[in-house]
């Protein structure tokens, strides 16, 4: 049966905080391998990834379905509609259950307990596709971004700056300093900030973290400049607000030109042009935004040939 399997021992990625540096690193040489087309042939063949979605997603949706068939496998779309998940079901049934069927879970859905409860119980892999809390598969691809521009070695010594809404991308980054060592910018509006414990933890985990109130003087020596939506998912309702309340945090050429000369501006995507950022700034040559939604995919089937795969990262 294979509910007897030694599946006790999966590990899950349901935050950066999972994994430690050296991980990060070769994830990321993994997914540059993969992208290079010199990665594992087929690591998944025979094997079953379930995409559970109680959220919308293009992005995650695509880049985690053609991955798994790049790799070999098979890609399951649920979403919560469709299924008993949004009936209730609880999720220790589901993830149980789920767990028998299929090699691998990908989740994107609103409270981070939920991904958690899913990897307690799953017995296979979970991967966080999205939270309220953080996207750690997004920080992923991002990383890929800024080592494809500037190289390996800036992963520890770059400086980023990140301007906005103290959301799931704002958090992912912060868990990307803890465990990489590079220097990062918060910069955002009272009352949208990453909590002060928060990034006081951080601090004690050995961030090099900043808080300015000023997007301009926050912006210089940064190799990166990045920002996201001021309105997540399930904040539809606040966009009144939220738009008054990030009035002077726009992305624009002044901003990034307060920034190095070979800055890059990066975002998750999806953006909204002339709130966030300007489109001459998204659609302008230092934008990098296509390279990273395309690295989603690279940096996914890394992590998918790593936890399901079994394949080694390099050293
Ligand atoms: N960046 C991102 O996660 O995009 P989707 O919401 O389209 O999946
Ligand atoms: N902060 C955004 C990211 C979308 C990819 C959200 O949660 O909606």
């Amino acid at each position: 049966m294979r509910g007897h399997r030694p599946f006790d021992d999966a590990r899950s990625l349901c935050s950066l905080l999972d994994l430690d540096a050296e991980e990060i690193r070769g994830l990321l040489a993994l997914a540059q391998d993969l992208a290079d087309g010199r990665g594992p042939d087929k690591p998944l063949a025979g094997q079953t990834l379930a995409m559970l979605f109680t959220k919308a997603s293009t992005r995650t949706r695509v880049s985690f379905e053609v991955g798994t068939f790049q790799l070999g496998g098979h890609a399951l779309m649920l979403s919560a509609n469709d299924t008993q998940i949004g009936r209730g079901e609880p999720i220790r049934d589901t993830a149980n259950v789920l767990g028998r069927y299929v090699d691998g879970v990908m989740i994107r859905t609103f409270e981070q307990a939920d991904v958690e409860e899913y990897a307690r119980h799953a017995g296979v892999p979970v991967i966080n596709g999205l939270t309220d809390h953080v996207h750690p598969c997004q920080l992923l691809a991002d990383l890929l971004t800024c080592r494809q521009v500037f190289g390996a070695a800036a992963l520890g010594s770059m400086r980023v700056l990140y301007v906005g809404d103290g959301n799931n991308m704002a958090r992912s980054w912060l868990n990307a300093a803890i465990r990489l060592g590079f220097e990062l910018v918060l910069c955002s509006p009272e009352g949208y900030r990453l909590s002060d414990l928060e990034v006081h933890r951080a601090r004690a985990a050995g961030a090099k973290v900043v808080e300015e109130d000023e997007p301009q003087a926050a912006a210089a020596g940064c190799h990166v400049v990045t920002t996201d939506t001021w309105i997540s998912m399930g904040q539809e309702e606040q966009k009144a607000a939220r738009k008054a309340a990030f009035a002077g945090y726009t992305v624009d050429d002044a901003l990034m030109d307060a920034a190095r000369d070979d800055a890059i501006f990066l975002h998750c995507l999806p953006a909204y042009r002339g709130y966030e950022v300007t489109a001459a700034v998204i659609d302008g040559p230092r934008s990098r935004i296509y390279d990273e939604a395309e690295n989603r995919l690279h940096a996914q089937k890394a992590v998918m040939a790593w936890l399901m795969g079994a394949v080694a990262l390099p050293g």
